[in-house]
């Protein structure tokens, strides 16, 4: 299904940027330095790419045909396993952008520290949720939901992709940036 395609191939994109999450925090140990500008464009990437355009599609379409149709089961899924979790990478993000702030501020060790933590509590995070969305959430929706639900689900995939075009290459562009970056 095209509508569920698109956000198994969004995952794959977090993911390659949850690897160089872990790059550049091995390169604070390594280094004793951190790469604001990177974290700072991070930042930016997550909040727009991650939570905007794939949790906000998640959330908008999909997740909410699966609120409103699959009984308690689909709602509790939803409610208390999904959207809890994307609020918990909000925090952590959240908790990443003060960290930086503190660390321009002060370069200390526990500036430092607090980066890593919060970018790889992100990257665990998100790593086991992208983990059970494609192997369960998607799924079930699949097999439960009503094939009209899902061709709307497609639908409106569509329509946003046509309507966020050039935004959502420039984020893929980004991401290659970092790749080159952090090998
Ligand atoms: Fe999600
Ligand atoms: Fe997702």
């Amino acid at each position: 299904m095209y509508g569920i395609e698109v956000l198994v191939s969004e995952h794959d994109n977090i993911l390659r940027f949850l690897d160089i999450v872990q790059k550049a925090c091995i390169k604070i140990l390594d280094t004793k330095e951190v790469d604001v500008e990177f974290f700072e464009e991070s930042i930016g990437f997550v909040r727009n790419y991650a939570d905007k355009i794939h949790h906000g599609k998640e959330e908008e379409f999909l997740f909410k045909y699966m609120q409103e149709n699959l009984g308690e089961l689909g709602k509790n899924l939803i409610d208390h396993g999904m959207l809890v979790e994307h609020d918990l990478a909000r925090y952590n993000v959240m908790m990443l952008e003060q960290s930086t702030k503190k660390y321009k501020e002060e370069k200390s060790s526990e500036n430092m520290l607090d980066i890593i933590t919060y970018a790889m509590a992100y990257r665990d995070l998100l790593t086991r949720h992208i983990d059970k969305e494609n192997r369960v959430v998607y799924t079930y929706a699949e097999k439960t939901l009503d094939k009209t639900l899902l061709d709307m689900v497609t639908e409106k995939t569509k329509k946003y992709e046509a309507e966020n075009k050039a935004e959502i290459q420039g984020y893929i562009k980004t991401l290659e940036k970092f790749e080159n970056i952090y090998k």
